[in-house]
């Protein structure tokens, strides 16, 4: 780590002497104060729950610019990959650090096309489930699952285990998906294709049937892949910190997945497409644009647990780059289809107007964030609404792995484990 000019001091107004902290620097944003030593020099914790201002591991994976609105994957723009590369690149890309050459590229698709098929016991794991159990709940339990269905590459600490376990993941989570999928609609399953891409083979997956050819439409195929990209990698938002903090105990990255996915299934988080698609849906049922307004002066009020879902981010304090993409996309989605006149879509723009325009929302800096489009962009796809957090998952694996991966490969890492502040009874006899 690089140390900065920065220097910081740590006094105490009970007589304790100051001490010296650390202060290192990134390649860009802000410093960080290193307080590894403190309870040893000085015998105090720091707190900050929500970790609001602590930053938990040193990266070079993501890097996010809130106040800017600026995300970029290895230091390439978001909005460069969306438009140059498809989604198996940026998966090479956030894995190995660099982008593809014309020969890594085509080995690197062929290696995780060449894994898309799942061992055939796991249908009959599936069949364990409830038909109508949540899309989530199945994931949480096919991914963990994975990890008795491929033992042989379960040692977090061997490095070819976990590119064996890596390549598995990102092949194998769409086809685990479309199946959760089938399950829930009472379809045959549809094995891989392993000639279409990467998206198209997903949407094959989704929405053949053995009856009858199913052609990728090009456009959905891109507007997948697109989805895949963006969602691919947060830095450290509260899925990827669970699987760092899942695999730090040396755990199979199967199982650290497992522990994303359900992490990512809450409504602040992955959950919020399903929410904001289901938010909209509410207000088109109570009258549509003319009660957005109304709906608006609902969120606003005081102690309201109502929020504006797919607005808001922690760390983005201006619009989301991934939102303008997607919105970018659910023009063309919904313009291939023929649903231009979509009332959510005319919806959702009216409802981010007005809160782009209100002192409520400027005040406290929030935009949409990226799951204010995605949802009618996967439901004009012909996804079910359940489903959209599980292609979250699907897309957001190889982060969750590439941040599993640059954590174990350093030597210096710890379990984590963090303190607390007391504040229970203290020691007292039974009586
Ligand atoms: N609607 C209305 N008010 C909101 C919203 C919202 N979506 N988000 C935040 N606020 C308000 C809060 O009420 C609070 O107001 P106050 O200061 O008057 O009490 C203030 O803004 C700050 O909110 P916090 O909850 O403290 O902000 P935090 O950084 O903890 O939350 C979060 C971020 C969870 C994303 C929040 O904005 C939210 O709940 N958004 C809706 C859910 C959502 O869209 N999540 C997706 C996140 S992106 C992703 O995971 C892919």
């Amino acid at each position: 780590m690089n140390l900065s000019d920065t220097k910081a001091k740590l006094s105490f107004s009970n007589g304790s002497p100051d001490i010296n902290l650390p202060v290192y620097k990134g390649s860009i944003g802000p410093d960080v104060l290193d307080i590894r030593k403190l309870y040893g020099q000085t015998g105090v914790f720091t707190y900050d729950p929500g970790f609001m201002s602590t930053a938990a591991c040193e990266s070079t994976i993501t890097y996010i610019d809130g106040d800017k609105g600026e995300l970029l994957y290895r230091g390439y723009p978001i909005e460069q990959l969306a438009e140059k590369c498809d989604y198996l690149d940026t998966c090479y890309l956030l894995l190995r650090g660099e982008l593809p050459n014309a020969t890594q590229r085509a080995d690197f698709h062929k290696l995780v096309l060449q894994h898309t098929m799942v061992h055939e016991q796991m249908q009959f794991f599936l069949r364990g489930f409830r038909r109508d159990a949540h899309p989530m709940a199945v994931l949480t339990g096919l991914a963990g699952a994975m990890s008795a269905f491929y033992h042989d590459s379960i040692d977090i600490h061997n490095a070819q285990h976990r590119e064996i376990a890596a390549t598995r993941l990102i092949a194998k989570m769409p086809t685990l998906v479309a199946m959760a999928h089938k399950y829930g609609k009472g379809e045959p399953y549809m094995y891989p294709q392993n000639h279409l891409s990467y998206a198209g083979n997903f949407l094959h997956m989704m929405f053949g049937t053995p009856c009858e050819p199913y052609k990728v439409n090009p456009v959905l195929e891109k507007a997948m892949d697109r989805f895949f990209i963006l969602h691919a990698d947060h830095e450290q938002n509260a899925s990827t910190s669970t699987v760092r903090l899942c695999g730090s105990s040396g755990t199979n990255p199967f199982a650290a997945i497992a522990a994303g996915v359900a992490c990512l299934w809450g409504p602040a988080h992955g959950g919020a497409n399903e929410a904001a698609l289901n938010m909209l849906e509410d207000i088109q049922a109570m009258g549509g644009v003319a009660k957005v307004g109304e709906f608006v002066a609902k969120v606003k009020e005081k102690n309201s647990t109502v929020r504006l879902m797919g607005f808001g981010h922690r760390v983005y304090k201006n619009y989301d780059p991934r939102a303008k993409l997607m919105q970018k996309t659910c023009n063309e989605v919904l313009a291939e289809l023929g649903l231009e006149k979509d009332p959510l879509f005319a919806l959702a723009k009216a409802l981010e107007k007005i809160a782009l325009e209100d002192d409520y929302f400027v005040q406290r800096k929030l935009y949409p964030n990226v799951d204010f489009y995605s949802g009618i962009v996967q439901r004009a796809i012909g996804i079910p609404v359940k489903l959209f957090t599980g292609i979250f998952a699907l897309a957001r694996t190889v982060g969750w792995i590439a941040q599993l991966n640059e954590m174990i490969a350093d030597p210096d890492y710890k379990i984590g484990r963090p303190r607390q502040l007391y504040v229970g009874p203290v020691r007292r006899n039974v009586p």
